[in-house]
């Protein structure tokens, strides 16, 4: 069946994160966003499509040049939507979904409080533009510093267990969104298969 070029986002199945940010006057603020990326396997580079218009994190995130990801599990999915509602830059998002901070380690935003993993963020680069008319940019953040949840992580090889974690995604339809999680498959493949020496070239790089 042929569906609308557009709705393109609504077969992927994306994260739903929390973006939180500080106003320069200090406003906490928090948004759900799931137009995000990480850029390629050696970086610490991740890219998040915002609308240009109408986004106090996109101002924040111009302003302070920071910004925090943190990605909750199913049992936040009750905070997603008051943190989606258009309010003004003033009001305090933590306040207003009942979400908790949780104390940065290397910038002054705070994460949010229960989720399983959070990313730090500098600003790196904000490619701005315009698609038929509309303003939209591409924020790429630095990650500087990467937490996970203790017991949801295996030190031994850096995997991590998804079915308790259980993190919150979303699928689109006509009329808004589904959310879902993901289902481990138990089915590994290591990176250097996809090389013709069976070796991968960024395999030092998980050593300590
Ligand atoms: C699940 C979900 C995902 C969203 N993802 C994005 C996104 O990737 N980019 C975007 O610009 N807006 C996205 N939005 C819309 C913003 O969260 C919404 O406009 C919000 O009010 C922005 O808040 P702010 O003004 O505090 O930044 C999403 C909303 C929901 C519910």
């Amino acid at each position: 069946m042929q569906i609308k070029n557009f709705k393109r986002e609504s077969i992927i199945p994306l994260p739903v994160t929390f973006i939180s940010t500080l106003s320069p006057d200090g406003v906490r603020n928090v948004a759900p966003y799931s137009c995000l990326m990480p850029i390629l396997r050696p970086f610490d580079l991740i890219c998040v499509a915002t609308a240009g218009v109408m986004r106090d994190t996109f101002d924040n995130m111009k302003a302070k040049e920071e910004f925090v990801i943190s990605l909750p599990g199913m049992d936040l999915a009750g905070s997603v939507m008051p943190t989606a509602k258009f309010v003004p830059p003033e009001v305090n998002e933590y306040e207003l979904a009942g979400l908790d901070e949780k104390s940065s380690q290397k910038i002054e935003t705070p994460g949010v409080d229960g989720c399983y993993a959070w990313m730090e963020c500098k600003l790196h680069k904000i490619i701005a533009d315009e698609y038929d008319n509309f303003p939209y940019a591409l924020v790429m953040g630095k990650v500087v510093h990467l937490e996970v949840r203790d017991d949801i992580y295996n030190v031994e090889d850096g995997s991590w267990d998804v079915e308790k974690a259980q993190p919150l995604m979303m699928t689109e339809s006509n009329q808004g969104m589904h959310f879902c999680t993901v289902k481990d498959m138990d089915w590994f493949e290591p990176y250097g298969a996809m090389f013709p020496n069976g070796k991968d070239p960024l395999a030092g790089m998980y050593e300590d």
